[in-house]
């Protein structure tokens, strides 16, 4: 009973992956002259090299043998410059395919990018959000591989096999089957490996995955490990995962690399009944040296691309795990939806506006209570208070993250339940303390904002928020590749980088959601000139721990428990000696 469930579990794992690969390969179809032509360099290549050792056959038969020597000279000449041409015709098709794969990627990372923003805030209530994120960013990584190797040389392979095996029977069926006569005990012999192999990858890529969680968790309490000096036990602990990782990576692999003596001993033995049939049993008068050449040819293109192919399925479920969890994201349905007949709203002035707003996450608990303000186009605003307070709730509310329960907000008038949610949050920026900064470089990281975005327009929003320069003097520029997450930026030039982005995107209503807090005050007074421009022109709301870097909006909302006690400019504010004031002096000491 139990092993039928697993079985079941199993056949459901391999039909989500042909559909998971199927879903990959619908995003090719959106390159359909690249792909054409990539099709039609490859067919060219598998015929030239088909034809090869015919030319060969021919010229040993006909030209050598006969001292036919000028015969030979133009065949030889036609030869060499078809080959010259599939070498070019390769060199372009692996640029072309590399060009199209990174397009992919990136237009995955995009939709990626734009879904998380869509998302409602409960789907991240429920997970640790920096942490999967930045796994299944790098996951992408490796989705390039399998698109870029099923294209350029898996379908190949594929195809050259058959085709050769056609080609060798029409020439001469008997010799054919000779030479391919170990073929059937090699599928069976890969197959049987295969089921072997097949739970000793799925034992490494848990322990990959153990091994993962455990880096990534250290590295997050890395502080707290230090603090506590645990240090020795967490490598003992680490010492042993590796150790664990190692073993099972062997195992396995162990068993995968008997697919190559396979496939040698089958081409050996194959190799040799070919000249026993031919030389012993068929006559050597009845074969000529060019067959045996040109078969011989044959051969080496019949069992080579087998050890690729027999890697196939191993390769593709190893890396086909990280396009699983980004579908699964993209998937993810956000609980806010359109409501029946929505309209657009129309491009975007800034006016925002709530209306007695009450809303509460759980039943009951009241969050914001009876929340009234009105903020003119342009207007920037701050919001400051104590940790809980309400001002996160509040900006969610803007971009209807959540819905609220009583009251209303609207946009220029537009109830924001009215207008569809695209057209709403297209025209809005958000920015946290997470900047989801890619692999990649720099122009494609703030492209991400506005995919047609040109090369002038992604220099003047660097410029406009002061990362222009910094970025002049990485050794490539807007070309220079960005590790994992921005690794090898400082957090003041990943912050720069993450306001290019918006810059770019340019959203007529901006939130920035404590977007500073994780940076040092020398870091945030960088970032300042890039933060003011940011603002300018649009309605901006600003929630911010330092006082400092909101003493220029025009209105500041105190809020506390829910409520916006206070509300007007700094020096109405300290004038008042109210909450402001109290948060103002707590902060001085
Ligand atoms: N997703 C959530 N589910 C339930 N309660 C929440 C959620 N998010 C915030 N809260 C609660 O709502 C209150 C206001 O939170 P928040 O708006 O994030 O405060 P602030 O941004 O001012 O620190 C807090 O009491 C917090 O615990
Ligand atoms: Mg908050």
């Amino acid at each position: 009973m139990a092993t039928n469930s697993y079985k079941d579990d199993e056949k459901q794992v391999e039909q989500s992956k042909a559909k998971t690969l199927g879903r990959l390969f619908k995003y090719l179809l959106d390159y359909k002259f690249k792909i054409t032509i990539v099709l039609i360099s490859m067919v060219y290549a598998i015929v030239i090299s088909l034809i090869n050792p015919l030319i060969m056959a021919e010229a040993i038969d006909n030209c050598v043998r006969k001292g036919n020597y000028n015969r030979l000279m133009l065949m030889l000449g036609i030869a060499l410059v078809l080959n010259v041409l599939v070498v070019l015709v390769v060199k372009l098709r692996m640029y072309i395919m590399a060009k199209v794969c990174n397009d992919i990627i990136m237009k995955i990372r995009q939709q990626l990018y734009t879904h998380i923003q869509t998302l409602d805030f409960q789907f991240f209530d429920s997970r640790p959000t920096g942490k999967i994120l930045s796994r299944i960013i790098g996951d992408i990584n490796s989705l390039k591989d399998v698109l870029n190797n099923c294209v350029t040389s898996f379908i190949p392979d594929g195809v050259t096999i058959i085709a050769v095996m056609i080609i060798m029977f029409i020439k001469n069926p008997i010799l054919a089957a000779s030479a391919l006569c170990m073929t059937p005990f090699m599928i069976g012999g890969i197959i049987f490996l295969e089921i072997k192999a097949h739970p000793r990858w799925q034992l490494f890529r848990k322990k990959s995955s153990n091994l993962n969680a455990f880096v990534h968790e250290d590295m997050a309490g890395i502080r707290v490990i230090q603090s506590f000096a645990a240090e020795k036990e967490t490598e003992d602990t680490f010492d042993g995962l590796i150790d664990e990782h190692r073993k099972a990576f062997l195992s396995a692999v162990r068993l995968s690399d008997g697919f190559g003596s396979i496939i040698d001993i089958s081409w050996g033995i194959g190799t040799l009944c070919m000249y026993f049939v031919g030389i012993v049993i068929l006559g050597v008068d009845k074969v000529s040296i060019g067959t045996f050449v040109a078969f011989s040819s044959y051969m080496g293109m019949f069992w080579s691309p087998m050890f690729n192919l027999s890697n196939f399925y191993n390769q593709v479920v190893t890396n086909i795990a990280g396009a699983e969890r980004v579908f699964e994201i993209l998937d993810t349905p956000s609980k806010i939806v359109d409501v029946d007949g929505v309209t657009d709203i129309p491009e975007i002035k800034g006016n925002v506006k709530f209306d007695n707003v009450s809303f509460s996450y759980e039943e009951g608990v009241k969050v914001l209570d009876n929340v009234s303000f009105d903020i003119k186009p342009g207007e920037t605003i701050a919001l400051v208070g104590a940790t809980g307070a309400g001002k996160s709730t509040i900006v969610n509310l803007i971009s209807r993250f959540y819905d609220v329960q009583e009251g209303k907000v609207s946009v220029d008038g537009y109830d924001i339940t009215k207008v569809s949610i695209e057209s709403l949050r297209s025209q809005m920026g958000i920015m946290t303390q997470d900047n989801f900064l890619f692999t990649g470089t720099i122009k494609e990281n703030i492209r991400y904002g506005k995919l047609d975005a040109t090369d002038d327009e992604i220099i003047a929003a660097a410029k406009a928020v002061k990362a222009h320069d910094f970025i002049m003097k990485l050794e490539n520029g807007y070309d220079t590749v960005l590790a994992e997450r921005g690794g090898n930026l400082s957090i003041g030039q990943k912050q720069l980088l993450a306001f290019a982005r918006t810059m770019v995107c340019n959203p007529r209503i901006l939130i920035l959601d404590e977007a500073t807090s994780s940076i040092d005050t020398n870091t945030e007074r960088l970032v300042q000139h890039g933060i003011e421009e940011l603002l300018k022109g649009r309605t901006s709301f600003v929630i911010a721990h330092r006082l400092s870097t909101i003493q220029k909006a025009d209105r500041i909302f105190v809020v506390e428990d829910g409520c916006i006690v206070e509300e007007g400019n700094v020096k109405e504010l300290l004038d008042k000696h109210g909450a402001y004031y109290r948060l103002h002096m707590a902060q001085a000491i």
